[in-house]
């Protein structure tokens, strides 16, 4: 067979490019070194992040390949660049926390840091024009986002993912205290989770970090929320750490 050839863009988000490829169904996503916040009001460039979050999310789905949980992931081609299957994104943000942050505490009066006794799914409808509204169960069927099994199967691969990347990133000092998913559906209808996994994506906290309550701690996209510096060089420590579970990612075929 040819090698596959990225081809015409097929889609460009704030994060990653999509790309067609020479074969039927399967595209090819450039991670970008933007990086925005508050539904993109807050911009900048931050050279090397796609690079970072490009092999921090291979190697992320690669883990989670290994514990039964499959992805639109497929393999790479060269740095940053991840070969996927194509899909169609289901506008659905799906946030699973462990722990208190962000806004569930800007909308609560649960204070920061608090641990969460049963992790706690959110879903929020994917737009930035109306700021990512949180959806309730009667909205999201009200818009008709997703069907009732695949809300079923969305909860269980989230639940999932978050027992298996919580495990693999305590191993690595790394506290996962939040994280986004997206789903999309194949050509066929089925439901894959797909996007990224990344700092990006997730609230990643230095479980060996001396200063327990500071933010020294902060491993994620919070250092460009808060404007606290040293994005990229946190970023670098959480690659270095995920670089210690194994091999460099694959190479697709
Ligand atoms: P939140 O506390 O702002 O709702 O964010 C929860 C988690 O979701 C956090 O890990 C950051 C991630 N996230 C995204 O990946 N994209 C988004 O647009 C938002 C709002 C949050």
């Amino acid at each position: 067979m040819n090698p596959l050839q990225p081809a015409e863009l097929l889609h460009e988000g704030k994060a990653k490019k999509v790309f067609l490829t020479n074969r039927p169904d399967v595209v090819a996503v450039q991670f970008k070194d933007d990086a925005t916040a508050f539904n993109a009001q807050k911009k900048a460039q931050l050279s090397g992040k796609g690079l970072l979050n490009w092999e921090i999310s291979a190697r992320l789905f690669e883990a989670l390949e290994a514990e039964g949980i499959s992805s639109h992931y497929l393999g790479c081609l060269g740095p940053g660049w991840m070969v996927v299957q194509q899909v169609e994104i289901i506008p659905v943000e799906v946030v699973l926390r462990n722990r208190a942050a962000g806004s569930l505490c800007r909308q609560t009066p649960i204070t920061p840091g608090t641990p969460l006794e049963s992790p706690l799914l959110d879903l929020y409808y994917k737009d930035d024009d109306l700021g990512d509204p949180l959806l309730t169960e009667a909205r999201l069927e009200l818009l008709g986002l997703l069907r009732k099994e695949e809300r079923d199967e969305i909860e269980r691969i989230a639940r999932a993912v978050n027992s298996a990347l919580q495990k693999l990133l305590a191993a690595l000092k790394i506290e996962l205290v939040d994280f986004k998913l997206e789903f999309g559906r194949s050509p066929s209808g089925e439901l894959i989770l797909a996007d990224e996994i990344s700092p990006d994506t997730c609230r990643l906290w230095d479980a060996g970090s001396a200063e327990a309550e500071s933010e020294s701690r902060i491993l994620d996209k919070d250092r460009f929320r808060k404007d606290l510096g040293g994005v990229v060089e946190a970023y670098g420590e959480v690659l270095k750490r995920v670089q210690g579970m194994g091999s460099a990612p694959r190479q697709y075929r």
